[in-house]
């Protein structure tokens, strides 16, 4: 959804300009009297790179080229610059697998991952796994076992998945897809069913059918069982 990247550049500048205005308002008591504007504005601001470099790559098919700041993060560029925020920053320190993405087919951190690094590199995010309005098939598996819960975790869970699939790491047991995707966290009930998604992807025969291990409790049953 390359198209995306460059349609949002405006919504999200508006965005920053908003905030950046908030942030002068709020700051403005503090300022020594005999401040100037110019002197107010950092180099952020003033829109001035202090480490600047242009890097060309491939998102989702499509080439782009943009002046960055050298110690930008890949989750950064496609969150902040390119308004591509479908990659999730969780942690931002490589413990939770939200904004996992595809580099050259592998999947990498994006949290971790310098921009800098990626001349040429050919990125995949999550809008660009599906083609023309067709949903990618882990996409429609997570559809067929409920598996889209908080939508937080679940770009990275995706991302994660077809590349454990191309890997050769689902289709074969449960552990081992379960040990191939746990860099990527879920604290909600939806685990057994992302995995589910992804070993039925993989062509996998499901163990059990994961929606029937969640079973939703009337109040009175629940308090009788004392929960
Ligand atoms: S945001 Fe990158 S691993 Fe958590
Ligand atoms: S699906 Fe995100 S925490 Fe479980």
């Amino acid at each position: 959804m390359n198209h995306h990247a460059d349609s949002n550049n405006s919504a999200g500048l508006g965005r920053r300009q908003f905030l950046k205005g908030v942030g002068t308002l709020a700051g403005a008591s503090c300022l020594p009297t005999n401040a100037t504007a110019a002197d107010e504005n950092t180099p952020q601001e003033r829109n001035v790179l202090e480490h600047p470099l242009t890097l060309t790559l491939r998102i989702n098919g499509r080439e782009l080229t943009r002046e960055i700041d050298a110690r930008t993060t890949l989750l950064d560029l496609l969150r902040e610059n390119l308004q591509l925020t479908g990659t999730k920053k969780g942690c931002d320190h490589g413990a939770c697998g939200a904004c996992t993405v595809h580099v050259n087919g592998d999947r990498v951190l994006s949290c971790l991952t310098l921009a800098a690094t990626l001349q040429e590199a050919e990125i995949t995010t999550i809008e660009g796994v599906s083609q023309n309005d067709q949903l990618h098939p882990l996409q429609e598996a997570f559809l067929r076992c409920d598996a889209y819960q908080c939508g937080y975790c679940t770009p990275g869970q995706i991302m994660s998945g077809i590349a454990c699939i191309g890997e050769g790491h689902a289709d074969k047991s449960a552990e081992e897809a379960r040990e191939w995707m746990s860099g990527n966290l879920c604290r909600c009930s939806a685990y057994p069913n992302i995995l589910a998604a992804v070993r039925q992807t993989a062509g996998a025969e499901p163990e059990s059918d994961p929606a029937a291990t969640v079973k939703a409790l009337s109040l009175a049953e629940a308090s009788s069982q004392g929960r």
